[in-house]
């Protein structure tokens, strides 16, 4: 059984104290920490960028799980991948060639995830499952923190585990959205083995970041 590993997205963060919540979330045992980049274009929010990756780099040890929400994706890469991210992660529906940036960013020497929101089939992105190291299954509409679990992604994360199995392929299945101490446990049942979450972190048990990875873990 693969190790349970928590990716807690700072887009739920406090924005201001941004270097001291990731010295919480590493000082609370995550395990990596979940950026999420959005351009306002591929969805419909403006976040962050290489400039505040970088500058948060020299914060913590821990892996950066850089989810790319913009498009087009190809020729922004390299900016993500020298600010200091370590897996890049992004939508195949902002690339004009997946096999291409897929093989960009390992030449980069970075893990390279790709990202299947609600209404996206696995066929899209089945011809890849060897060349990368994550599947990033959206369980909510890319673009907001703190929104409904979309319970229907359950058969995916279950469809691409038994693929994963069959072809005794050894990528992660990472889950982003809407996870609680109420879903969590489905979604490991189901299959994945990393779970990102910012309000379920952040918010609950007053903020007890320990606390509430713990509990993540544990479900
Ligand atoms: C959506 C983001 C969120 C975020 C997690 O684009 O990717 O899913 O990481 O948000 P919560 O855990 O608050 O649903
Ligand atoms: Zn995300």
């Amino acid at each position: 059984m693969n190790k349970i590993k928590i990716s807690p997205s700072i887009l739920s963060a406090d924005f201001s104290q941004l270097g001291n919540e990731i010295k919480r979330l590493e000082d609370g045992g995550a395990d990596m920490i979940h950026v999420d980049v959005m351009d306002g274009h591929f969805v419909p929010n403006l976040t962050i960028g290489p400039p505040v990756i970088k500058a948060l780099r020299g914060n913590t040890k821990l892996p950066f799980d850089v989810h790319l929400m913009i498009s087009p994706v190809h020729k922004y890469i390299k900016d993500y991948a020298d600010a200091g991210a370590d897996i890049i992660t992004f939508h195949p529906e902002a690339t004009n060639n997946l096999k291409e940036s897929i093989q960009h960013v390992k030449n980069l020497g970075k893990k390279v995830g790709v990202s299947l929101n609600p209404d996206t089939q696995i066929n899209l992105i089945e011809e890849f499952l060897t060349e990368i190291n994550l599947v990033l299954i959206m369980s909510v509409h890319p673009g907001f923190g703190g929104q409904k679990f979309i319970h229907k992604v359950l058969d995916k994360i279950k469809e691409l585990k038994i693929i994963k199995v069959k072809k005794n392929l050894n990528f992660d299945i990472e889950v982003d959205g809407g996870i609680n101490f109420d879903n969590s446990k489905l979604v490991i049942e189901a299959g994945a083995n990393i779970l990102v979450s910012g309000t379920t972190i952040f918010k609950s048990n007053q903020g007890n970041i320990k606390k509430n990875i713990e509990i993540l873990k544990l479900t």
